[in-house]
């Protein structure tokens, strides 16, 4: 497992001074009494979310305590990994595919699957199979040998059509080539439990047939909450992520999101911003645009996380109130010359969350080249990493001169504890953000008319 050395132990900071109106007008940033106002209802919420915390409501709040699962996942994945396989195959979709996505592309080096299993230091090359487009599959299938891969299946209720489609073919494919008997050197589960009170999840036959290794992800722990849970830890492991220090990010991150205090609480403080944002300023839209590749898939996942939590019909008082904002990806400095143009001169419907690392791994010079050339005086002797930093400095003041509110988190460093820290603070703002909204954060009652239709349409029941 790659260690994170001790002084890369830093906090994640946050940023909120754009987004206030002395920065860019009452009407679109929040003003002092606007937070006085929010800062009863953020402590009433505070206590509520404390409370079902404590009565086990929300397990997601509590998976770095977790020694045991922790323990289970790290010794599953020291076995399985002696086993040398080339290839871990993900099978699993939204909360069960999105939090390993985002962790492989922010933990591991670039382009990990094209480099070679030496450069890989003999860890498997991940695909993350999140859809059922049959033309990917099969390609997928073809460049993973069934005896060089292992499958690692992950869905909570265990009756996603997409993944359990995905596994029959994948079950059939190793039953003919390494057979039934060694299909548990092959498949991991990854499901609801099993015992009295807990809810049918169709692998639970699987894993009894072919007696396969199996993690349960807790009850009180949703899909999208789920990166600490073995839904994510296991296949960080087998990547060899350091997940110890993942859950010492998280640990300190919790801390600080336990203070009951709007200004100190950089969750609480992120949520209310957010929150008015939305229901005082208009921004129906928020928009996470990280300045760094690694950072990509994070937005993504926090695409999901804000969407299915927060988009409701319904507050928790039965009113109709079709409540959330659409949370978009961008990336820097990609997105400069793709949304920026929208995002200065369209409409100012949008909050932006700039997500910064202020060092990165590699330090990469421009050299002095070109000499002939006046005009790149500019570039030359620089570095890459002094240009991405202006390019993200140039974009927070131009959408500041536009009025446009920004929010910015900086990462001192890309790494295991940083990034846990950022994910963690994520779902608990989420949870705060629901509260203020008044929603049920934790639920996804919209996703389940397409897929009892489609479940229709495929000749099975509603
Ligand atoms: O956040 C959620 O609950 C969803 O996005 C689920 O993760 C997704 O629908 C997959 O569900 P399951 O893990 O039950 O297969």
């Amino acid at each position: 497992m790659k260690k994170t050395p001790a002084k890369e132990y830093a906090n994640i900071e946050i940023n909120i001074t754009r987004a206030k109106s002395a920065a860019v007008s009452a009407a679109h940033g929040i003003t002092p009494s606007e937070f006085k106002e929010i800062e009863p209802r953020v402590l009433a919420a505070h206590k509520i979310l404390r409370k079902e915390r404590k009565e086990g409501k929300y397990g997601f709040y509590d998976l770095h305590k977790d020694k045991a699962s922790l323990a289970e996942v790290k010794k599953a994945a020291a076995h399985f990994s002696s086993f040398g396989y080339e290839n871990l195959v993900v099978l699993g979709i939204g909360g069960s595919a999105l939090g390993i996505t985002a962790l492989q592309t922010a933990l591991n080096p670039p382009y990990f699957n094209s480099l070679s299993k030496r450069r890989r230091k003999g860890l498997p090359r991940l695909f993350v199979m999140d859809n059922i487009d049959p033309d990917t599959f099969r390609a997928m299938l073809r460049l993973c040998p069934p005896k060089k891969t292992l499958y690692n299946v992950i869905s909570k209720s265990g009756e996603t059509a997409e993944t359990i489609s995905q596994l029959m073919i994948v079950t059939a494919l190793l039953e003919k080539h390494v057979g039934a008997k060694a299909l548990k050197d092959h498949l991991v589960i990854t499901t609801s439990p099993t015992g009295p009170g807990a809810p049918k999840s169709l692998l639970h036959p699987v894993a009894k047939a072919y007696k396969l290794s199996s993690f349960a992800i807790p009850l009180n722990v949703g899909g999208r909450f789920s990166v600490f849970s073995p839904v994510g830890m296991f296949p960080a492991a087998m990547l060899g992520m350091d997940v110890d220090v993942m859950m010492a990010g998280c640990a300190a991150m919790d801390k600080l999101c336990s203070k009951p205090s709007l200004t100190e609480n950089p969750a609480y403080l992120r949520a209310a911003v957010q929150y008015l944002m939305d229901v005082k300023k208009g921004k129906s839209m928020s928009v996470m645009m990280p300045y760094a590749d690694g950072l990509r898939d994070i937005a993504d996942w926090y695409c999901q996380l804000w969407a299915e939590s927060l988009g409701k019909r319904l507050d928790l008082d039965g009113n109709e109130v079709f409540a959330g904002q659409t949370p978009i990806k961008a990336l820097g400095a990609t997105d400069q010359h793709s949304q920026v143009q929208l995002y200065r001169e369209g409409p100012n419907d949008k909050i932006f969350n700039i997500l910064e690392v202020r060092r990165f791994n590699t330090n990469l010079r421009i050299p002095d080249t070109l000499s002939d050339i006046k005009e790149l005086d500019y570039l030359r002797n620089k570095s890459m990493n002094k240009l991405m930093s202006a390019e993200l400095r140039g974009t927070m003041d131009a959408l500041k001169a536009s009025q446009r509110p920004v929010m910015r988190i900086t990462l001192p460093r890309l790494n295991a504890y940083t990034v846990a820290q950022l994910l963690y603070m994520l779902e608990v703002e989420t949870a705060m953000a629901g509260r203020l909204y008044n929603v049920n954060t934790f639920d996804q009652p919209g996703v389940e008319e397409g897929k009892k239709i489609a479940r229709r349409l495929m000749g099975g029941e509603a």
